[in-house]
Order: structure tokens, then C-alpha cells, then sequence
């Protein structure tokens, strides 16, 4: 087994140190507007909010070698070429090292005593990636040597420029002035924006037309400009536009040169497009951006502001357990992902392309779970576009595309489980912030500013459309599928190229499109877990007959869910179209499922019967591995037509008995929820990336972040780890440690303290800031308990129960004791 780096928690970075990781590792560059992924070996591209309709640089996914395009300096030293992150040229270096930061990246290679090191960041409120180079030369003679730096323009729409070509190849148009070169592609059409990429120095020469620089017939690893070692000034018409400046460069013995780069996005008002002739583009935002990053003492700030805002962000909560891991995970890497998660939903990684999707309503409002105490305005902002999405009947667009924040009509709505989460996030935002005012909000329907209503009426719908779509047993109707989209139960598929998401069979037609027998038990068990929170907004409000009227329905959910989805050890699934169960002891697969186990044990559904209990041993002896929790068991081996996508994966992957780890940590929340602080954590540590780095050559991607799934007990890859960075496990995750295992809730009322941790440990040390007070929280657990607060203190007194008020400000001292 095998490491490729570690972490330096210090710095906050995970510091790599061979190019030849297991996968690309990445990082994301940007929390704001412009967004940048990066390798280790600094591949990957930028766009400016949406990774669809704003797409800046190229990239080509599922290539070969698989990470190819990105932003590459060429050093071309008497004959010797190489990049300083190894990449594309792949010159074995002298050394090679990749620090991936918060929001930043360091690539540092080394060759014949010359040492190239990148700095690459995206600094706050700025619309562009700033690239530092520092060249030294290390040696005991002068050395000359040409450096070349590179990037390829992507036409915008990032969906038309890798399928349009009839019309791409001839449209690309740049402008060269100085040290810059501007990708002006569309801007005299009807496009208001525009890309430049510059040198703060002056250059040699420089490449505009993509294959003047590599060659038709060469690739990113031999562009023919590199290998003759100079450039063609060639001005790209049509074809593809790309960036390259060209430089000869001296370096006495110990001399160090500086280079900054900055590529970056402009918009321009309508009458402000041109200069006077109406052809030259208006260059007063792009020099003023220039002028903000164009010496190493600006650069130098740009990187201080942007680690400070870091520390801040990361100040919020923090934690000091007995478990180094623990503490990395939580006070840096889970936090970290759950911003990028929060901006980017599912929308580009290396797993996602960032045309496929947008944002996803039901992913959105998962992500504010884990995101809503780091900026909390702009958690708020983010609800008030998803439920500007959302239909009047409680319905909602299961996406919307960041750019325009219009319901995308392709994918429609029509999953069961979307207006639940809703309930959750809302909840969580107001229990982060006491702000009840954004109930209050007028906030339109199906983003019609006419048939807007205030934001409490949008939990009202959505708590009801569950309630006024129930099937046979008074279970929620399954829909084109719940959170589990691969649970197609209306959708009959027998012909290629059917969308499982999208597709329902036309039998279902004169029922409204869907099945009215199949029922997703998930949802249930979703939906008494979420309702109570509405049920709390409510009585805050003094509204306490509807209230009483929405606990009714939870109850008599819980009871429906007793009497028709307990199958004796462990919840249902669903029940298919055919009016089947699913996920029982009598299916002859897919005997278990994980998700609905979790929500029915925190909804307290047949504890008095030990259903809780049951339903843990269940899952330990049937799903758990030593890689994580799988989907279901047994995976299914056939097609099963009346379940849809499912049953298309090979066993082991994705949500056919992977382990789909997002859905752990409801089973992890579940776990502590019920006491069992060992079992939670035990699950918690199976899946947490940090406890994996050792088998980073088995697990794959990254081990500072979540990926969605690792291939499960039934894949021949069983532990071998997919789709990193872009998935609700973080949110999730982020939600199991510190609110269900460290136990710091934010409530209604206050912050409830209220561990459930492993029994060895003695206790730990936690601040949390809260409502603009500052809480530090001590925990001692003398008797080596899980759970359960023998006595709690604030500032020396003791209070009843586990919630801590919150105060005006201060710094407040919470004393725990377990036992
Ligand atoms: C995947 C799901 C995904 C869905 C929608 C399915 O093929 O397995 O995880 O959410 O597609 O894109
Ligand atoms: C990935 C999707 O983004 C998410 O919304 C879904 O819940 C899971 N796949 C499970 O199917």
C-alpha cells in the first residue's frame, strides 16, 4: 500500500510529491465568481460562474492520457523540455512537489539546477487566476534557457464548443496588445464578455492560433514552437484561439526571476464594448484587473488576504480530539469541500463535465447543511434562488442553471424527495443565524415574480406535497425516483438510450406520468425526519393548529410506516409498481437498502419495539465493510425492469451496492442518534478520506477529499474510489461529525451540546463561534461513556439539558461532562 504525499496540517495543504498519483489530484481555485480546477500536474480549465455557458479554457475530458489541457509553462533549456509540473512534456524532473491549499496551489519542479515554482490562486472579488512563476537558477554557471506559458480559449458554451465545429473553427477571433493577448471570440456579436491572459514584463514573442504552436500533428507534450524554441507570432483567425507568451531568459548563478500571469474574465457594459473605431475592444476593466496583480509584493498580498479569509472561514469551528485525523478533517478538508460543493453543486470536477448538470435542487439544499455556519448570507441567498425554482404545488425543477438560475425545463421536476430538503436547509439557516426573517421573504414560484409568497408558505407546499401524493399504504408515491436516482420505478425501460431520470413508460400516462402504487419508503422515513422541523418553525410563529396539524401527518406517516414497512429487522425500500416490495427479506436481491434506515431510526419510528436497535445490527452485519457502508445487499445481478437504472450496474458500483458514502453518514447520524457512539464512529473512520490516505494506490482519488462512491464488497475493485470532491458526503459527513459525534447542534433556541463519541476517548476541546458569541466547549468523559450529559456548565453554571443559550456576543466557557 502505498502514499503518494501527506498532509501538512499547519499549512493547511496536502503536499504531493510524486506527479504520478493514482488519479489527478485536484484542487478548486475561486469561491466567488470565477472558478478554476487544477491538477497536480496543473491541468484542467476556468470558467466565470457557470461551468456550462462560461466556459474560459478548454478541456477535453476522458482523454488520453486522461489529464490533458490545462494552463502549462514550457521550459525549453538547450534542448532540454520540460514543465514544472511534469505534465504534458512528462521530463523525468530532479524534484517534483504539489501543495494544494485553501483555494490555492504551489507546483514546484526542478531540473538541471533550475527551479521553476508556480503559485496558482484566484484572489478574493477577483474575476481571473493570478499564476506566479519564480524561476531560480540553482547552479554554479549563468544559464539561458526560453520559457513559454500556454492556454487554450474554450468558445464559452462549453457544450457547443466540443460538438459545433462547422461553425467553431470559424469564429475564434483575439487581439494582441503588448504583453497581453484578449480572446475576443463573439464579443462584436452579442456577447458583453471577455478573456485576456498577460505577463507583468515585456516578451519575445507570442502564439494566438493553437496549431502554429503545437503543430497538427504534435501534442501538448512537443508543441513545435517549444521544441524550435521560439514563437510564430501567429494571430489566430478562426481555428483555435489559445495563450502563449514567449520569453528568452538569463539567470546568473543564484538569481531568481519573477514572472506574474493573470488570466482573467471581463464584462463590459453594452456602450462601453469598443473604443471609438468600434472594432478595439475596450480595455479599461482589463488594465485596471492587470494593474492589481502585476508585481510579486501584490501578489504576495493577494495570497495573504486569501489565506486569511481562509483561517476566518475555518475559525468557525475547530476541534481538538484525540484523533489527529479527526481534527484535519473537520477543521480543514471537510470544511473546505463543503464550500466547493456549496458553489458548485455537481457541476464540474473531474468526474462531472460541467455540462452535464447544473445545480441540483435536492443537492443544493444538502450542500447548506454542511456550508450555511461558513457565510451564512450567501446560504440564504442560495435558498432564496431554489425556491424561486420551485412550482406552486410544492413541485420543484430538479435543476437550475447557475448562470441564468432558471428551472431547467429538460430534466423537469417530479422526484419525490426534492421539496424535504428544503425543509432541512431552511431549517439549518435559521438555526445557524436565529434569522427568521427570511420566512418572510416574498419569493416567487417557478421564478415568476407574480406568483411570489413568502418564503414560509414555499416549507408549507413543500411539507404538503408529500402528504397530498401518497400511494396504497399511505406511503410518499416513488415518482420518477427519490434521492436515489437510480431507483427508477415508473420508468419500464427496454429500449436504448431511455433516460432513467427522464424517461417514465407511457403506461403511466393516464395516472399523471407516474406510478400511483409505487412508494418510496425513503421518502417516508425523509419525510418524518424533515417534518419535525417544520413543525418547530411553525410553533415559534405561535401557529400552533397547523402545527398540530403537520404532526399529525408525521404521526401517521410513522405509523403507516410501522404497520406496512417494517419487515421485521429493518425498513423497506419501497414498494415497486406492481404494488412488490422492495428491499425485504423476501426479495431474492436487494434484500436491505441503506437509505431509509437511518431517517426511520432519528425519527424514532418503532423504538418502543427496538426498531432502532434491530435496524443497526441489521446494517452492521449486512451492509458494513471495511471500506464503508454498501447501498444495498445483495447487489443485484440481473436487470430488474420494475426498478430501472439500478440494477444496469455491475455489483459494487455506484448505487448497485457500492458504497455510495453520502448515504453513510445518515446511518453514522443514525448511529450516534441512538447512542452508539462506537458504531458511528467506526463507520465515520471507515469512509473519512484522511483514515484512507495510507491506501491511496487502492482508493485512487484524492485523500484529502469525499468522493461520492468506492466500489463495494461485490466489485472486483472492491475499496477503489470514484467521483471525488462533488457530492453531498461532504455536507453530510461534515453534518455526522460535528452535529451527531462532536454533538455541536445549532437549535432553534440556542447550540445544542450533546456528544456520542467512541468510548476511549477521554474528551475533546471544540469553539464554535454562534450567533456572534464565541462558545468553547469542553467535553470529559470520565467514565468512558458514548453518550449522555451527566452535567453541563456555561461560565460556571449549570444548565438543564443540552442546549446552550445563545448569547449577544462574549466569549462563553461550556464545560461537558459525560458519564
Ligand atoms: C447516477 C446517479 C446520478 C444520475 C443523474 C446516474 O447514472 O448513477 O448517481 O445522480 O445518473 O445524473
Ligand atoms: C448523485 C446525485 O447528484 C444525487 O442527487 C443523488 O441523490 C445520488 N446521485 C444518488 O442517486
Amino acid at each position: 500500500m502505498q502514499k503518494f504525499g501527506h498532509f501538512d496540517d499547519a499549512k493547511k495543504e496536502y503536499v504531493i510529491t510524486s506527479p504520478r498519483t493514482p488519479y489527478p489530484w485536484i484542487n478548486y481555485l475561486g469561491t466567488q465568481a470565477f472558478f478554476s480546477l487544477i491538477s497536480n500536474t496543473a491541468g484542467g480549465y476556468c470558467f466565470y460562474k457557470d461551468a456550462r455557458l462560461r466556459r474560459i479554457t478548454r478541456y477535453r475530458y476522458n482523454n488520453v492520457p486522461i489529464d490533458m489541457g490545462g494552463r502549462y509553462f514550457y521550459i525549453n533549456d538547450n534542448g532540454t523540455i520540460w514543465n514544472p509540473g511534469w505534465s504534458p512534456v512528462k521530463t523525468e524532473l530532479d524534484s517534483y512537489e504539489c501543495r494544494h491549499g485553501m483555494g490555492y496551489t504551489i507546483i514546484t519542479g526542478k531540473k538541471n539546477d533550475l527551479k521553476a515554482e508556480v503559485t496558482f490562486f484566484v484572489p478574493q472579488n477577483y474575476d481571473g487566476e493570478v499564476q506566479q512563476v519564480v524561476l531560480t537558477n540553482e547552479g554554479k554557471s549563468a544559464k539561458t534557457f526560453k520559457f513559454f506559458s500556454f492556454a487554450e480559449w474554450c468558445l464559452w458554451d462549453a457544450q457547443d464548443d466540443c460538438t459545433n465545429f462547422q461553425r467553431n473553427f470559424s469564429t475564434g477571433r483575439v487581439e494582441v496588445v503588448g504583453s497581453t493577448i484578449y480572446h475576443k471570440t463573439e464579443y462584436r456579436d452579442r456577447r458583453d464578455h471577455f478573456a485576456f491572459y498577460t505577463v507583468n514584463d515585456t516578451i519575445d514573442g507570442y502564439d494566438t492560433d493553437r496549431d502554429s504552436f503545437i503543430g497538427l500533428y504534435n501534442g501538448f507534450n512537443d508543441p513545435q514552437a517549444v521544441v524550435a524554441g521560439k514563437a510564430n507570432n501567429s494571430f489566430a483567425d478562426g481555428w483555435s484561439p489559445i495563450a502563449s507568451h514567449y520569453k528568452e531568459i538569463t539567470l546568473q548563478p543564484g538569481e531568481t526571476k519573477t514572472l506574474v500571469f493573470v488570466l482573467g474574465y471581463v464584462e463590459m457594459p453594452a456602450d462601453k464594448k469598443f473604443e471609438a473605431d468600434g472594432v478595439t475592444i475596450n480595455k479599461e476593466k482589463a488594465l485596471a484587473m492587470i494593474d492589481k496583480f502585476n508585481t510579486p509584493e501584490k501578489v504576495a498580498a493577494g495570497l495573504a488576504e486569501l489565506k486569511a479569509a481562509w483561517d476566518k472561514l475555518l475559525g468557525i469551528f475547530n476541534v481538538n480530539t484525540p484523533d489527529d485525523k479527526v481534527n484535519r478533517m473537520v477543521n480543514i478538508w471537510n470544511q473546505y469541500q463543503c464550500m466547493v460543493t456549496f458553489n458548485l453543486s455537481r457541476s464540474a470536477s473531474y468526474f462531472e463535465s460541467g455540462i452535464g448538470r447544473g445545480m441540483g435542487f435536492r443537492d443544493s439544499n444538502q450542500d447548506i447543511l454542511g456550508f450555511v455556519h461558513q457565510i451564512p448570507d450567501r446560504a440564504r441567498e442560495r435558498l432564496i434562488d431554489l425556491a424561486s425554482t420551485q412550482l406552486e404545488d410544492g413541485g420543484c425543477y430538479h435543476q437550475y442553471q447557475p448562470l441564468t438560475k432558471k428551472g431547467n425545463s429538460d430534466i423537469g421536476g417530479d422526484f419525490s424527495d426534492d421539496p424535504l430538503w428544503m425543509i432541512l436547509s431552511v431549517g439549518s439557516y435559521i438555526k445557524e443565524t436565529g434569522d427568521w426573517g427570511i420566512l418572510d421573504e416574498l419569493v416567487p414560484y417557478d421564478n415568476d415574480a407574480s406568483k411570489a409568497k413568502p418564503m414560509l408558505d414555499h416549507l408549507t407546499v413543500s411539507f404538503y406535497h408529500i402528504v397530498n401524493n401518497l400511494g396504497p399504504h399511505g406511503l410518499p408515491l416513488a415518482m420518477r425516483a427519490d434521492w436515489n436516482d437510480c431507483i427508477n420505478l415508473s420508468c419500464f425501460s427496454d429500449t436504448p438510450g431511455e433516460s432513467f431520470q427522464t424517461y417514465t413508460n407511457p403506461k403511466f400516462a393516464a395516472e399523471g406520468g407516474y406510478s400511483k402504487i409505487a412508494e418510496s419508503v425513503m421518502v417516508a422515513t425523509l419525510f418524518t425526519y424533515a417534518g419535525p422541523t417544520y413543525v418547530g418553525i411553525l410553533k415559534h410563529l405561535g401557529k400552533n393548529d397547523e402545527a398540530a396539524k403537520a404532526q399529525a401527518e408525521i404521526d401517521k406517516m410513522k405509523k403507516n410506516v410501522m404497520e406496512s414497512a417494517f419487515d421485521g429487522d429493518w425498513f423497506l425500500r419501497a414498494y415497486d409498481a406492481n404494488g412488490n416490495k422492495m428491499g425485504s427479506k423476501e426479495c431474492e436481491e436487494g434484500q436491505i437498502f441503506i437509505e431509509p434506515q437511518g431517517f426511520a431510526i432519528m425519527s424514532e419510528i418503532g423504538k418502543e419495539q427496538g426498531a432502532d436497535k434491530k435496524t443497526l445490527a441489521a446494517i452492521d452485519e449486512r451492509l458494513n465493510t471495511k471500506y464503508g457502508l454498501v447501498l444495498n445487499n445483495p447487489a443485484f445481478t440481473k436487470y430488474y425492469i420494475q426498478y430501472g437504472e439500478i440494477s444496469t450496474y455491475p455489483g459494487g458500483y455506484k448505487e448497485n451496492a457500492g458504497i455510495f458514502t453520502h448515504n453513510n453518514a445518515w446511518i453514522i447520524c443514525a448511529a450516534a442518534y441512538a447512542g452508539e457512539g462506537d458504531q458511528a464512529f467506526k463507520y465515520y473512520s471507515e469512509i473519512a478520506p484522511a483514515f484512507n490516505e495510507e491506501i491511496s494506490d487502492l482508493h485512487k482519488t484524492e485523500p484529502y477529499v469525499y468522493g461520492q462512491m468506492v466500489a463495494g464488497k461485490d466489485a472486483s475493485r472492491f475499496g477503489e474510489g470514484k467521483n471525488s470532491w462533488l457530492t453531498g458526503t461532504a455536507a453530510w459527513n461534515m453534518v455526522a461529525i460535528s452535529q451527531y459525534i462532536i454533538g455541536v447542534q445549532p437549535d432553534f433556541d440556542g447550540l445544542k451540546v450533546d456528544p456520542s463519541i467512541p468510548h476511549e476517548w477521554d474528551g475533546f476541546k471544540a469553539t464554535r463561534q454562534f450567533r456572534g458569541a464565541t462558545y468553547n466547549i469542553t467535553v470529559e468523559n470520565p467514565n468512558h461513556v458514548c453518550k449522555g450529559v451527566k452535567s453541563l456548565t456555561v461560565d460556571g453554571k449549570a444548565i438543564d439539558g443540552v442546549v446552550v443559550p445563545a448569547f449577544d456576543g462574549g466569549v462563553h466557557e461550556v464545560v461537558v461532562v459525560l458519564g
